[in-house]
């Protein structure tokens, strides 16, 4: 049966590199509290850069790798809170900025499960036959949606892209699993622009992200590796199977207790929080395209990528490289 199979990686981060020493300057906070809690050390911020713009350097890395040429592409879907503009899209912004002039372009709303939601919706277009190929971006300008004011959020967040190629074939993703549950969406929620209509009176400015992080912590270390046994069982693969776990990157602390609760060894779970923080829909593909460039990966081997967040959202998927 057709599937789709990743044949190109890309990343990009802004240029900006702010330690939690200099964080420490402009707020009451510190390296030890933060990197204790999360293992995040820095962070790339943008000061120039958009979110289109990010994307787009991160897509021409992957088309590059895919050996295919912009015009080629069928499909463009791209998972973001915090694009350049309520419309148009980023994923239309990215077609324009690298001439994709005979796909189809959207955006997706799953915040930190963006990537992994645009990753299964090309899917359902490329299995279905309805298109032959599609360029999958998850790309983030947090940075202009945090309260600056709200340490024990602001300082978990960080800005860039990351994208991949996806193409049919006859191997590949092997099977995935997507959930979604409204019920808590408010425990990690940004309000958009409050409406000004002459009729209505607006009391409270809530433009910022609001989270309550026990929540979204509790809320992670159950449904991470219980999607992750899931699709596991689905698929027919033992943890052992797999050669990495590419989890999104939001706290060390989860993702040590998810290798915890698989028993699986911590070593297969690779991580950038640690110079990227969490970076929403970006950053399950900016790990990828690091593995992938630094050649850990060989045709064959087993992945597993998950993604979770607000909405909430979550979702797991295995796939052969
Ligand atoms: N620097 C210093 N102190 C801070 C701080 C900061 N940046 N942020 C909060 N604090 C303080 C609080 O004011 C509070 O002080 P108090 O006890 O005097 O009231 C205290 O630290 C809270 O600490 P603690 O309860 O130990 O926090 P925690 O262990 O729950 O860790 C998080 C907080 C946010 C790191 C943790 O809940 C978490 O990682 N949650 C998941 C968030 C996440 O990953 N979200 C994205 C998912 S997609």
């Amino acid at each position: 049966m057709t599937t789709i199979r990743i044949v190109g990686t890309g990343s990009c981060l802004p240029k900006q590199v702010v330690t939690n020493d200099d964080l420490a300057k402009i707020m009451d906070t510190s390296d030890e509290w933060i990197s204790s809690r999360t293992g995040i050390r820095e962070r790339h911020l943008v000061i120039n850069e958009t979110t289109a713009e990010m994307s787009a350097e991160a897509a021409e890395q992957a088309l590059l790798e895919a050996g295919m040429k912009a015009e080629e592409l069928d499909l463009i879907i791209l998972g973001t809170v915090s694009g350049d503009h309520v419309t148009p899209s980023t994923a239309c912004e990215v077609q324009s900025k690298i001439g994709a002039v005979n796909a189809v372009a959207f955006d997706i709303n799953a915040a930190c499960s963006g990537f992994m939601f645009a990753m299964n919706t090309a899917y359902a277009y490329i299995q279905s036959g309805i298109y032959q190929n599609a360029l999958i971006i998850g790309a983030e300008t947090l940075s202009k949606i945090m309260d600056w004011t709200d340490r024990s959020t602001c300082v978990l967040f960080g800005d860039g892209a990351g994208a991949a190629v996806v193409k049919a074939d006859e191997t590949g993703l092997i099977r995935f699993v997507q959930n979604s549950d409204g019920a808590k969406g408010m425990v990690l929620a940004c309000q958009n622009r409050l409406n000004n209509n002459p009729l209505v009176e607006n009391s409270k400015d809530l433009h910022y992200v609001d989270m309550d992080g026990q929540e979204v912590y509790k809320f992670a270390v159950s449904t991470v590796p219980a999607s992750i046994n899931q699709v596991l069982e689905e698929a027919g693969l033992a943890v052992s199977d797999i050669k990495y776990f590419l989890l999104h990157q939001a706290n060390m602390r989860i993702i040590q207790s998810v290798a915890k609760r698989l028993k699986a060894d911590p070593d297969k779970f690779p991580t950038t929080l640690e110079h990227y923080a969490n970076t929403s829909a970006a950053s399950v593909p900016i790990l990828l395209d690091e593995v992938n460039k630094k050649g850990m990966l060989q045709k064959g081997d087993k992945l597993v990528l998950a993604g979770f967040g607000g909405g909430l959202t979550w979702s797991a998927a295995v796939l052969e490289w």
